[in-house]
């Protein structure tokens, strides 16, 4: 039996339309997931090119942006071991594991949980913490569960797919200063690579 194959162009049309057809966050992560789960379930759906670390380090890859500016999709690269640091997305994001263990720490803040801006702080407090092996998908669903720290916690490479709100220069992602306890600015487009697979 031969499956249909539901590649990259496939999974974005999907999430093109979802995007078209309701505004509301919730439902866009609902409703995209099953097609994610579809393009997850093929073996290797990502060319190794969005499966590789930069010199080494972790990273993003761009892979595409919506030309209407309401999503877009990365792929996240950890050489194990190696973590995001704690963070803030303030849009909507739906994420499939699809190499190595990811450990997920989630955070709330007590100060102004439903304000989030850059330059207040960051006194963060963990609410949980989640190991995900490949095959999971997680959400990010702002204000309240938009911070986040993000470890390859096994001996492989952790590679993982992000569909986002916004674009590159546009998703409000803002990073915990660790030394200052302040948010500070943290732009996509100066965290990933920029050819993408589908432009
Ligand atoms: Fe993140």
């Amino acid at each position: 039996m031969t499956t249909a194959t539901f590649d990259m162009q496939a999974l974005v049309d999907a999430v093109t339309r979802v995007v078209r057809a309701t505004k509301d966050d919730g439902l866009r992560c609902d409703q995209i997931t099953p097609f994610l789960r579809r393009w997850m379930d093929q073996p290797d759906p990502l060319p190794e090119k969005y499966t590789t670390p930069c010199d080494g380090k972790a990273c993003g890859h761009l892979i595409y942006t919506d030309p209407a500016g309401e999503f877009f999709v990365i792929s996240v690269v950890f050489p194990s071991g190696t973590s995001s640091g704690a963070h803030y997305h303030g849009q909507w994001g739906v994420i499939g594991i699809l190499a190595g263990t990811d450990e997920e720490t989630k955070y709330s803040r007590d100060t102004s949980p439903e304000d989030v801006q850059v330059g207040q702080d960051c006194e963060l407090t963990a609410v949980e913490k989640i190991y995900s092996p490949p095959g999971t998908i997680t959400y990010l669903r702002p204000p309240l569960e938009g911070f986040h720290r993000v470890r390859a916690a096994g001996a492989e490479t952790g590679v993982s797919l992000h569909i986002l709100g916004g674009t590159p220069d546009t998703h409000i992602h803002f990073f915990c200063n660790g030394d200052t306890k302040q948010l500070v600015d943290f732009p996509m487009s100066g965290i990933i690579t920029h050819d993408p697979m589908i432009g």
